[in-house]
């Protein structure tokens, strides 16, 4: 337990990576610190205070609504949610789901977008803060720019969740995610199942890699889980990455932009396989950056279809992609989930509950806890599903989307 622990805690920071890529090695000293361990959940004492929380013993949906409305009681209690951008289809059901969480437990909400503009999400926080805000739920755009108004929530004692994105800062008291290296290694996985890779003997895949935004902290998990696992096959040279970028600094993509994506990919089109030279592998970290990679192949590939491309979200383009056998899978993160989860420890934070691994037997969801022995802030880490053309209909029956006569899924969040 321990051991696993351990592996799948590692939180690949911006920090750190730079070390990891020279030395894969999981060295202790590059776990990443995001908040006071110490910290009391009884330190912000604002709302009232008799919540129990074995009271609400079911996920979401079921949630005891006498134990959600104690935690609201206080009339004070004020939530502002921090959302880096609408333009990323995913953020706007977070967005959605969060607010639907506190809200129905009576809290009062602010809920920002900043446009991906780290400067501006510094100035959205502290608005929040000026509007006595309790407690902030933050995903982060660059954390290494918040700095200044985590201090100053420090200073007024409000809590503060890192929501999906690590912040390595002290002022965090909780980070709330999926387990983002597992979801890197699902989709490096998944290529060598699908492609059969060890029992390839001199076959020869060619394929490209397109990596996340380097500010946010998970790009380089996603990265990394991905290539542990495709790494054996890319020295023996099954897979062939013919523009020879590997490195995450060469395959990254600012602001996870389905334009940059597209523009880099449309360059490497032109460089490497205008000639017709077979493309068989897209390694995508996620699906925005993935529908840049299938705009530009559509726009100019001269090889044979399909190609295996890899995602992670389920965004409603990327879906119908899927479903089109344009796109071969994504990583489905139930969002829903984790404004559950995230609502759970808000809840506990704010009423003095345990916010620990007690929580998540009450959860009904597939969630790890952690809380290492180094500086790292105690984490719920969320379970990811694979989904392709075989098992879309799955999304529609978690109720999160709906399937159309059409045979497309559409998120059934509002926006
Ligand atoms: C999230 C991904 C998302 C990406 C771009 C990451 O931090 O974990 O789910 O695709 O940001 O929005």
């Amino acid at each position: 337990m321990k051991k696993n622990f351990i592996m799948k805690s590692f939180f690949i920071t911006k920090k750190n990576l730079a070390g990891i890529l020279l030395c894969t090695a999981l060295a202790a000293s590059a776990l990443a610190g995001c908040g006071d361990r110490e910290k009391d959940n009884t330190q912000n004492d604002t709302s009232s205070d008799d919540t129990d929380n074995t009271q609400s013993d079911t996920s979401s949906d079921d949630t005891d609504n006498d134990a959600q409305d104690s935690a609201a009681d206080d009339e004070s209690s004020k939530i502002g949610i921090s959302m880096p951008s609408q333009a990323l289809e995913r953020w706007n059901r977070d967005g959605a789901y969060l607010e639907e969480q506190f809200k129905k437990a009576g809290f009062e909400t602010i809920l920002t977008y900043s446009d991906d503009d780290a400067k501006k999400q510094a100035e959205d926080i502290q608005n929040m803060l000026s509007a006595d805000v309790d407690l902030l739920v933050i995903a982060a755009i660059d954390d290494s720019t918040l700095d200044p108004v985590l201090d100053a929530a420090s200073l007024a004692d409000v809590p503060v969740i890192a929501y999906d994105r690590l912040i390595e800062n002290e002022a965090v008291s909780y980070y709330v995610s999926f387990d983002n290296y597992a979801v890197g290694r699902m989709q490096g996985e998944f290529i060598t199942e699908y492609l059969d890779l060890e029992n390839a003997s001199d076959e020869v895949y060619n394929m490209e890699i397109t990596a996340g935004d380097p500010a946010d902290h998970n790009a380089a998990q996603y990265y990394q889980g991905a290539i542990d696992v495709l790494q054996p096959y890319m020295d023996r040279g099954t897979l062939n990455i013919v523009s020879g970028q590997t490195d995450f600094d060469n395959v990254a993509t600012p602001a996870w932009s389905t334009k940059h994506a597209q523009s880099r990919a449309q360059n490497l089109l032109s460089s490497y396989y205008a000639d017709g030279t077979q493309l068989d592998v897209w390694l995508c970290s996620n699906d925005s950056t993935a529908l840049g990679i299938t705009q530009a192949l559509a726009a100019g590939y001269a090889g044979s279809n399909p190609i295996l491309i890899t995602g992670q979200d389920g965004d409603e383009a990327n879906l119908k992609n899927i479903a089109d056998d344009i796109q071969t899978m994504t990583v489905f993160k139930n969002l829903s989930d984790e404004a559950v989860v995230t609502f759970r420890v808000a809840e506990a934070i704010l009423t003095g509950g345990a916010a620990d691994e007690s929580l998540i037997s009450s959860l009904g969801i597939k969630c790890t806890y952690e809380d290492s022995e180094e500086n790292t802030c105690p984490s719920f880490l969320l379970e990811p599903v694979i989904i392709t053309k075989d098992n879309l209909q799955d999304l529609a029956d978690t109720g999160l989307y709906t399937m159309g006569d059409d045979g497309y899924l559409s998120s059934a969040a509002k926006r």
